[in-house]
């Protein structure tokens, strides 16, 4: 999704804009731009559609000094991916705007911008706003005072960040449904939309909230709250270190946080388990009152952690007895639903910004739910701020688009969040000091499996030359299996369907054929037994069975079936353990093929737009 830098400083920008912009291409997007304030007091603007380094290459040729900036990556919503839809956009010659989000009724004031005398050079609803803020200009003569009226006129998400030639020293910001922090630094100050992008210049960070419109100048940050009062937002220092957003000794961002997941799920237990049971206090000081009243349990989210809630449902019933229910954000929004009491709203999201999750949390938050808790990655996020009882899943930032570490430690947090609802619903002190104690093995239990990545390697040789593949997992397995081919579809392009293995012969064994390779996991449970039988069916139709098995489940290689050895785990942990060569075989695949890794084609890191 779009990304924002923006900087009032002494020295000179460029280089700093420059760089945040390179530190948010994660977030995907398909052009960038920038604009900067020069010493005549002229605003230099740069656009071009594709990488940052072609803009680069752009100001290289023709440099864009200045002390005062904005600059934007931009992932086409309204127009094509072009130069003149790139941000910044411009409002004559004096004003400049960058723009995340959408404004919904952008045609109606185009058409009453148009008829006022305003030109408009691109197809986006970021330029309405650009025209519109010049026209408060006009009468205010004052950027805060322009920006306040403009979006008072706005309706949708957004955040902002304006320069005009005439107030040379300030920036003014402002955000509704799109994230937007303040960089604080000595005599300089910086924003962007992401904290990442600013890691070079400053640890120290404001987040704005809802409604927030904020003056930026080198020495000073005031802000006002939606209701126009002066508001204090805390300052607070980015906890992850400044190498978080590097890739260190690994080729891709999605290698190095497949490597971190042990150290990282050690992190999201700490402080939360002693050896033998979970600590309820460290879920917040309401968590035993809350967990003690709760009947059913609500999940929402989108994309990779929806499939965490769908795994999260397995241990909820299994563990706690309480009924559990797992929609997608996008689905569940747009739906009348009959809310049981005492209810809880559990929303999980690695972003904490995805706009589906998001609204879904809001609408929640009318309906009657007992409470709202969300399990999120990112401090200071919209979801994070917005939710009544928060887990923070402390993986760190995440910057492949591909998820992995985020999804694991996810799975870490529930289980924790299942294991304390459970003690207020008749689990016993021995089951949980069971699982405890295999949840403590499994950072050691992802490194074993990581050691196994030179042969997953050479496993995915035989994906290169497929179009498609189907994967399999039974119970908790099941959403294993759809995260396995999510993430082999998102960066290989291979198509990836994932089956209950119990469905196969109700259909998608038509699909089998040598052509079609069939990804399994299979964990020694109970369920072990008619997994094999499901195997039997694929072989016997000619498919080849690639099959990630415990040492002890008795599955053996032999012809049309390749089988990886995973070390024993216990059957509730499984889920964490087994995802772990499912990403390995998907990095390989993808590295094999040569696409991009990190960045899949159309696909952003955080979806913070409908
Ligand atoms: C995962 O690889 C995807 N990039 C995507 O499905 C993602 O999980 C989804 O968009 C939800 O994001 P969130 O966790 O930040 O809300």
């Amino acid at each position: 999704m779009c990304g924002i830098v923006g900087a009032v400083s002494q020295r000179d920008v460029e280089g700093i804009l420059l760089e945040g912009l390179r530190r948010l291409e994660y977030r995907g997007y398909d052009s960038a731009g920038l604009a900067t304030l020069n010493g005549e007091g002229n605003i230099h603007r740069a656009r071009e559609v594709g990488k940052v380094a072609a803009l680069a290459d752009a100001l290289a040729a023709q440099p864009s000094p200045g002390t005062i900036g904005i600059a934007h990556t931009r992932w086409a919503t309204h127009g094509e991916p072009s130069q003149s839809n790139a941000h910044p956009h411009m409002s004559g010659e004096r004003l400049a705007i960058v723009h995340n989000g959408i404004i919904e009724n952008y045609q109606e004031l185009r058409d009453q911008l148009r008829a006022e005398g305003y030109q408009f050079t691109s197809q986006t609803d970021t330029e309405v706003v650009a025209h519109l803020i010049e026209k408060f200009y006009r009468t205010e003569q004052d950027l805060f005072k322009a920006v306040t009226a403009a979006i008072g006129q706005l309706r949708g998400a957004y955040a902002l960040a304006v320069l005009h030639a005439d107030e040379p020293d300030r920036l003014v910001v402002c955000r509704e449904g799109s994230p937007l922090v303040i960089g604080v630094g000595i005599g300089e100050n910086f924003i962007a939309s992401d904290q990442l992008a600013l890691l070079p210049v400053t640890d120290r960070f404001m987040v704005l909230e809802e409604g927030d419109i904020a003056d930026i100048r080198r020495d000073q940050i005031s802000i006002l709250d939606r209701n126009g009062e002066p508001a204090e937002r805390d300052v607070n220092r980015f906890e992850h270190g400044q190498d978080a957003a590097d890739k260190g000794e690994y080729r891709h961002f999605m290698l190095k946080e497949i490597h971190e997941q042990p150290a990282v799920i050690k992190t999201t237990m700490e402080g939360r388990l002693t050896d033998s049971h979970v600590l309820e206090q460290a879920l917040g000081t309401e968590a035993g009152k809350l967990l003690e009243d709760v009947r059913h349990v609500q999940i929402i989210a989108c994309g990779t952690s929806y499939h965490a809630g769908m795994v999260a449902r397995y241990w909820i019933e299994e563990l706690a007895g309480v009924p559990c229910s797992v929609e997608v954000a996008s689905e569940f929004r747009y739906r009348k639903h009959v809310i049981q009491k005492d209810t809880l709203f559990l929303c999980i999201s690695q972003s904490g910004e995805t706009a589906d999750t998001l609204a879904a949390l809001r609408q929640a938050k009318k309906s009657g739910f007992r409470a709202a808790l969300a399990v999120c990655n990112v401090p200071g996020s919209s979801l994070v701020r917005e939710s009544d009882l928060v887990i923070m899943t402390h993986a760190g930032p995440e910057i492949g688009v591909a998820s992995t570490k985020a999804f694991t430690t996810q799975l870490t947090a529930l289980l924790i969040f299942t294991l304390a609802l459970a003690r207020h619903n008749g689990l016993t002190e021995e089951k949980e000091v069971e699982i405890v104690q295999a949840l403590r093995q499994v950072p050691g239990q992802v490194a074993e499996v990581l050691a196994l990545d030179a042969d997953i390697q050479q496993l995915s040789e035989a994906f290169v030359d497929k179009n498609h593949s189907l994967f399999l997992g039974r119970g908790s397995q099941y959403p294993v299996a759809l995260e396995g081919a999510l993430r082999l579809k998102e960066i290989s392009y291979i198509h990836a369907e994932a089956y209950p293995a119990g469905e196969l012969k109700h259909g998608p064994l038509a699909l089998v054929d040598s052509e079609m390779p069939v990804v399994t996991v299979a964990p020694n449970n109970d369920l072990v037994e008619k997994l094999k039988s499901n195997l039997e069916e694929v072989r016997a139709r000619g498919g080849e069975l690639f099959v990630f098995a415990d040492r002890e489940a008795n599955v053996k290689t032999e012809d049309g079936i390749h089988v990886m050895q995973i070390p024993p785990v216990h059957p509730i942990t499984a889920p964490i353990v087994y995802t772990v060569p499912l990403q390995l075989l998907s990095y390989h695949v993808a590295v094999l093929k040569g696409t991009d890794v990190d960045q899949p084609r159309n696909l952003a890191k955080s979806v913070t737009v409908e």
